[in-house]
């Protein structure tokens, strides 16, 4: 895909030589196929085999049917963000972008466009967990001023079992 910069932002130049648009919208349950194929694509993304299944991500999105979204190009799913909240926290979960879209503003973008959603529906704080391993997940989250939190340690129990997709982050060296 040939880019070019203008006035210091990289864009994505159509056949023509245009301005390809990369635009937004909520993400729907009809999504679930292009956004898993887009999570999988990711070495690294944290998924499992219930919450991650079609029936997880519609149980998800009908608990929270507006505060997901997704970004395409002409029609093709190049990022995705599941956000929602349990009524006192926001939390959120799977941020990604194609490797080839990366670095032009479509995380940012998504990352605003989830935390809006839960700010009008009254959400004060919004949380997420990213592997300490994931260098750029890490600055990424930074700079979008999501800041580590010292004095908590996360803990968790699984009431059922899950079976996760193999992930570089979580190997032992
Ligand atoms: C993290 C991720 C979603 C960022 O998407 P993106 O579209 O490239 O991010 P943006 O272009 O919107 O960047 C937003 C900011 O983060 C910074 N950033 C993004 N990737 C970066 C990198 N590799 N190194 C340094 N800074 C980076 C950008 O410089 C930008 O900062 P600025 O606003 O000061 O310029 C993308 O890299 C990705 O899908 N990674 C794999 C999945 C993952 O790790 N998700 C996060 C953990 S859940």
């Amino acid at each position: 895909m040939e880019i070019k910069k203008v006035n210091g932002v990289k864009k994505y130049l159509n056949k023509k030589g245009g301005i390809r648009m990369i635009t937004t919208r909520m993400m729907s349950i009809d999504d679930y196929k292009s956004v898993y194929e887009l999570w999988v694509s990711i070495p690294g993304m944290g998924l499992n085999d219930i919450d991650d299944s079609f029936d997880g991500i519609k149980r998800y999105l009908e608990r929270n049917p507006d505060t997901s979204f997704v970004a395409e190009d002409d029609g093709k799913i190049v990022g995705a963000i599941l956000a929602g909240h349990d009524g006192r926290r926001g939390f959120i979960y799977h941020a990604a972008v194609l490797h080839q879209y990366r670095n032009r503003g479509i995380g940012k973008k998504l990352v605003d466009l989830a935390l809006n959603a839960l700010k009008q529906k009254g959400i004060s704080k919004v949380g997420l967990l990213v592997f300490s391993k994931n260098e750029i997940g890490n600055t990424f989250w930074e700079k979008m001023g999501f800041y580590e939190k010292e004095a908590c340690i996360y803990r968790d129990k699984k009431l059922r079992e899950m079976h996760y997709r193999p992930n570089p982050y979580l190997e032992k060296e």
